[in-house]
């Protein structure tokens, strides 16, 4: 067991959490950024990088290619992809996390052969590739699936396509796009990803010579350049921690004002939000402040993908719901195992039930198939402190956090190191908000150990 697997959150809850926090930048943009890079022949500066874990691995992917990633200053990257010299990247020892699939279309540009290793991240569901290896298929590469990776392959330049994405994936868009800006001729993808992340490499591409083209009804027309350059680009505000912060402001009945957030990346949660009896207020461009307006309405959310309720947002606004006034219900749609969390809330006090049917009428991915489809939330329940409660997954880990900090009573969480992976600097930014939580070293059972080895970030 590493070091870092014996350090644990102790948080004394039960008190309002009050002050301001800055978002740092997405996670789920920084590292695509980071990938992105790789496609111009000169160096990309990238500000306002997260000190998160997922941005280690990322860096220590596009370093083990060749390209030069180095830390110009706080939270600024510059990216050299004109040193790189390889395309197989080594199967790592342990770990993971969602780039490598990226990096295979990325790298076909520039290689003939590109091997990666298999892709991480939460075990929140199967979360299959073959969208992504279909799409390197359809413009003319081909791949290989082994036990541990794959590997694609061209004979010619990469030509465009006319992909039709069975589901709007995220990643599967990002893969699209990586293939088409640089691909010969003009591609379409339809029923592409809409998420803030994705206009945001959009925006990146464009200003490295891309030439995309948007329009109503989730289609992309991509005119394939001859290269592209690098470009400067900052990472935008994280809107899952956003939505986190909100969460834990009015679940514990405090006031948290939240900067360096771009309201629009919200979607519906700040409706969603106010529903359940949450008050916002504008305070600039990027600033909210979110509390407890009213006594909390229990509600029905059903996850869904841009603009609806992120799968990502699910687990922080489970636990606001143990705090409303009646039963709430949440339907998952996006992932087939994302309420592993739920059980341990329970040792809180929360109460909870997990279904296998669909309550809610959104298209579910996995409709009619048996899986825990649905949880029904009975609020509202005093939460109390616990001193066993181990990290499933990234996101779980944060509403960890925060049903720990309305707990009464001094809970330890276990299992951070993946939290960590995702979230940066979390002890002193809360801190700063009047949240009793330390670091502390702890033992960890044989039990803990087993279950940690199996979750990796998002
Ligand atoms: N899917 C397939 N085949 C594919 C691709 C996706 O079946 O080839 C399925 C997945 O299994 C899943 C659904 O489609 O059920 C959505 O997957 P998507 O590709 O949209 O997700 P992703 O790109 O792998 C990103 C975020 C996730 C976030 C989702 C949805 C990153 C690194 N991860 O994942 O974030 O939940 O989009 O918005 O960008 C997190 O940050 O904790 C996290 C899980």
């Amino acid at each position: 067991m590493s070091d870092q697997q014996n350090i644990a959150y102790r948080i004394e809850g039960g008190y309002p959490v009050n002050g301001e926090i800055t978002c740092l930048g997405a996670k789920n943009f920084a590292i695509k950024a980071m990938v992105t890079a790789l496609l111009g022949d000169s160096p990309t500066t990238l500000t306002n990088v997260p000190a998160i874990g997922d941005v280690d691995i990322t860096a220590e992917l596009l370093a083990s290619v060749g390209a030069t990633v180095t830390r110009t200053a706080q939270n600024t990257l510059t990216i050299d992809p004109t040193t790189m010299n390889t395309s197989i990247i080594p199967i790592p020892h342990s770990g993971g996390n969602r780039a490598p699939i990226l990096l295979l279309s990325t790298l076909l540009h520039h290689f003939e052969t590109v091997s990666v290793p298999v892709v991480g991240g939460c075990q929140i569901g199967a979360r299959s590739v073959d969208y992504h290896l279909d799409a390197i298929r359809q413009f003319g590469g081909i791949v290989d699936e082994t036990g541990d990776g794959y590997v694609a392959h061209k004979v010619e330049h990469l030509k465009a396509a006319h992909i039709h994405l069975p589901y709007p994936s995220v990643g599967a868009t990002e893969t699209c796009l990586f293939l088409s800006v640089l691909a010969e001729g003009r591609t379409v993808i339809s029923n592409a990803a809409i998420e803030p992340e994705i206009f945001e490499l959009i925006t990146m591409l464009r200003s490295m010579g891309a030439i995309i083209f948007t329009s109503p009804g989730r289609k992309i027309r991509i005119d394939g350049a001859k290269h592209l350059t690098g470009t400067r680009m900052e990472v935008f505000g994280d809107r899952i921690e956003a939505a986190s912060w909100a969460a834990l402001a009015c679940a514990s009945d405090g006031n948290v004002t939240v900067h360096g957030i771009r309201p629009d990346t919200l979607g519906n949660f700040l409706s969603y939000f106010q529903k359940v009896g949450g008050g916002i207020e504008l305070k600039g461009p990027n600033s909210i402040r979110f509390f407890r307006k009213e006594t909390l309405r229990p509600t029905i959310i059903e996850t869904d993908v841009f603009p609806g309720f992120s799968t990502d947002w699910q687990q922080p606004f489970a636990v606001l719901l143990t705090q409303a006034d009646g039963t709430s219900i949440i339907h998952e749609t996006v992932y087939e195992k994302r309420f592993g969390y739920l059980k341990d809330l329970e040792t809180l006090g929360a109460r909870t039930q997990v279904v296998t049917h669909c309550l809610g009428d959104a298209d579910c991915r996995y409709r009619d198939r048996n899986y825990d489809h649905s949880a029904i939330i009975m609020g509202p329940t005093p939460l109390t402190a616990t001193d066993s409660i181990t990290i499933p997954d990234l996101r779980a880990g944060l509403a960890y956090v925060i049903a720990a900090a309305i707990a009464h009573g001094t809970s330890t969480i276990k299992g951070i190191h993946y939290l960590e992976r995702g979230y940066g600097n979390i002890v002193p930014r809360l801190v700063e908000m009047n949240l009793k939580i330390e670091r502390v070293t702890v033992e960890q059972d044989s039990l803990d150990t087993e279950r940690e080895m199996k979750t990796i970030d998002g």
